[in-house]
């Protein structure tokens, strides 16, 4: 009977979003609210996190930010940190551990935190290394793998992604 009623719960909002919004959702989004999770996490107002996030050790979020499905937000190692205004985008790995020394040699875990300041995009799919600083107002295209520092205004592509600036033309035609 309790899971008769839990389907029904659940295929009422799925219709009610389908119609709403025209979209499907992974299953866990139907039962657990974006915004809440976030709250949950302790991370700051505006911001929402798809429920299918993996969300490891010291993790802090700070406003309005969109925070999309499949992604990992590890701060196992020393934390990661991630300002107000960002976007991190499906498929967004973003990592302050590596195993691979532990794997080939027996070391133990590397670890380094990870900083992302405000107003920061990071496109599908890309990875974040360990030990990284990323400042404010920056993009990060699509499938890139980021392993240096990018300073603010400056936009950064590829594997190992290549750092370019914004310039004052491009942000002049805004
Ligand atoms: C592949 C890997 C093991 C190489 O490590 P490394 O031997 O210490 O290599 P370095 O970091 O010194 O990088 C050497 C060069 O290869 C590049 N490079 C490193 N990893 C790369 C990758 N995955 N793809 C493309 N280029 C890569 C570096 O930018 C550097 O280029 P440069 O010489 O032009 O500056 C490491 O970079 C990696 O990808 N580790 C996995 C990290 C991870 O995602 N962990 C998740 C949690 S377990």
């Amino acid at each position: 009977m309790i899971s008769f009623l839990k389907q029904l719960l659940f295929f009422n909002s799925r219709k009610k979003i389908k119609s709403r919004f025209n979209r499907i959702l992974p299953s866990g989004d139907y039962i657990f609210d974006r915004w809440e999770k976030a709250r949950f996490a302790g991370f700051g107002e505006g911001t929402s996190v798809y429920d299918s996030c993996l969300i490891l050790g010291d993790v802090k979020v700070g406003k309005n930010c969109w925070i999309g499905p499949y992604t990992i937000l590890d701060g196992s190692g020393h934390g990661l940190e991630i300002g107000d205004n960002c976007n991190i985008s499906s498929g967004v790995h973003i990592y302050t551990h590596d195993t691979t020394k532990t794997v080939l040699y027996g070391k133990s875990i590397q670890q380094a935190p990870v900083k992302i300041g405000n107003n920061v995009y990071i496109g599908p799919n890309s990875i974040i290394s360990m030990g990284v600083t990323i400042a404010n107002f920056v993009v990060i295209g699509t499938q890139s793998f980021v392993n240096r520092d990018i300073p603010d205004w400056h936009k950064a592509y590829g594997t190992p992604a290549k750092i370019f600036p914004i310039t004052q033309e491009e942000q002049n035609q805004q």
